[in-house]
């Protein structure tokens, strides 16, 4: 049998976020966010479940740093409440949100696994949603300011810096299609927030650099590559629409320090000002970047339809397969995204922050749990990493989404995206499913048999 080998240094690892498995929602002083808000209005989570427990990890993390190692990550990615940090969002620290991932993060240093932090994975303070949230501009300085304490607290400790999660999620989920917290289906209201994530993005590089902090700093973003449904010139325009939706109007403004002109113009003949932006914003959101982060899960397939708005509809292509998320599984689109990006954006080190699928899984008759799909599913992906790294691209380190089942979001606890399967029902044990044993083995390996 043949081995695909990874590069010397890859880094292998898993990815968390705070209010996806944290708990402990009001405990040691930890203030109000908008997903605790969000999830306890009746009505906008599947089943009306919360994060207030979660995975417990907050009182468990011993346990998961120790499975962790088990497993023997290189490295984890999770993510910081802002809300634990600063319970207004601003003004007084609260010391025992700081001293919760000051001993999570001695945990994992004393274990050998490298802390990646992401700042914002979406928990804002609702102190601050009450002040407009993120459509306010002064969200940014706030944003900064936090990120400040962060540095100075934790610099020597953690290595990799994420600023942001996804703003492209924060802004169109939550603001446009009001399916994620703060839950409003505004356009403009939309873009502002986009425009002032990027805007907090590019003053927290600043700070880092300022800090002198021997580290990395970047950010996360989602992205899909875009096919179009034919080659016809009608699908073809589709197919830079929804790219310049999903993918550029955040890549363009980090990378290239401009957004894309057709969107925006077409966003110009809608509304006289789609958004706020001053003199020197794209300079600050351009700043040079350590990494790029990006997640991963699945393409987007479109066709021209001009009855939409951006002109564009996704469609979804028969005879493959598809997740519980109904997303559907193609590999190619990871190589394919891979390569454009180091065409086309950066030659700095690509991370993929999130890779991973929702599958439904139960515990067998032997106590196990065999997620064969989701084998499969990583299997595929990893063989589609490295075919970009032989064509030349930059990719250092991949982070399997999620390190255990967790809070799904507007789904709740329906979707199960843990390499570690959480019985929720009993105690809340954790099982590592066979996924887990699968990345184990890559991880010794540093690759997988072809
Ligand atoms: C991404 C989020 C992450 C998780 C996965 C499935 O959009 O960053 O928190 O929910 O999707």
């Amino acid at each position: 049998m043949t081995m695909i080998k990874f590069p010397e240094k890859f880094e292998w690892g898993a990815a968390t976020a705070s209010y996806q498995i944290e708990g402990a929602y009001n405990e040691d002083g930890k203030g109000e966010s908008i997903w605790d808000r969000f999830t306890h209005q009746k009505g906008n989570i599947s089943n009306n479940d919360t994060g207030d427990l979660a995975c417990d990890h907050y009182h468990r993390f011993k346990e998961d740093v120790e499975l962790m190692k088990e497993i023997g990550l290189d490295t984890y990615r999770f993510s910081i409440a802002w809300p634990r940090i600063l319970p207004a969002g601003k003004g007084k620290i609260n010391q025992r949100g700081i001293d919760f991932y000051k001993s999570l993060v001695d945990e994992l240093l004393q274990a050998g696994i490298k802390p990646a932090a992401t700042l914002y994975h979406w928990d804002l303070p609702q102190k601050l949603q009450d002040k407009g949230g993120w459509e306010n501009r002064d969200t940014a300085k706030y944003f900064n300011e936090y990120a400040r304490i962060m540095y100075k607290e934790f610099g020597d400790l953690i290595p990799r810096w994420i600023t942001h999660n996804e703003p492209m999620v924060v802004s169109m989920v939550g603001n446009l299609w009001g399916e994620h917290a703060p839950g409003f289906t505004d356009p403009q209201k939309a873009l502002q927030v986009a425009h002032n994530l990027l805007l907090s993005h590019g003053m927290a590089v600043k700070s880092f650099r300022e800090s002198g902090i021997d580290g990395q700093v970047g950010i996360t973003l989602n992205l899909n590559h875009v096919y179009p449904k034919t080659n016809s010139t009608e699908d073809q325009l589709a197919k830079d629409y929804c790219d310049a939706f999903n993918n550029r109007w955040f890549l363009d403004p980090v990378f290239k320090a401009k957004y894309p002109e057709k969107l925006m113009s077409l966003y110009q003949n809608e509304y006289d000002n789609p958004f706020e932006m001053e003199k020197g914003d794209l300079e600050i959101i351009s700043r040079d970047i350590d990494f790029l982060g990006i997640n991963y899960y699945s393409r987007a397939v479109v066709e021209y339809d001009e009855s939409e708005k951006l002109n564009f509809k996704t469609v979804k292509p028969d005879g493959v397969e598809y997740t519980e998320m109904d997303w559907e599984v193609y590999p190619e689109g990871l190589t394919d995204l891979l390569l454009r990006l180091n065409k086309e954006y950066t030659k700095a080190p690509i991370f993929i922050t999130e890779n991973g699928a929702a599958y439904d899984d139960q515990i067998a008759e032997d106590g196990q749990v065999h997620d064969k799909k989701r084998v499969e599913y990583l299997e595929e992906h990893f063989k589609a990493a490295k075919q970009a790294i032989e064509a030349g691209v930059n990719l250092a380190g991949y982070y399997i989404w999620s390190l255990m089942d967790n809070f799904e979001w507007a789904y709740g606890y329906d979707k199960r995206f843990g390499i570690i399967f959480i019985d929720y029902e009993n105690e809340q044990t954790r099982i590592l499913k066979d996924s887990a044993k699968l990345l184990q083995d890559v991880i010794a390996k540093n690759g997988l048999d072809k």
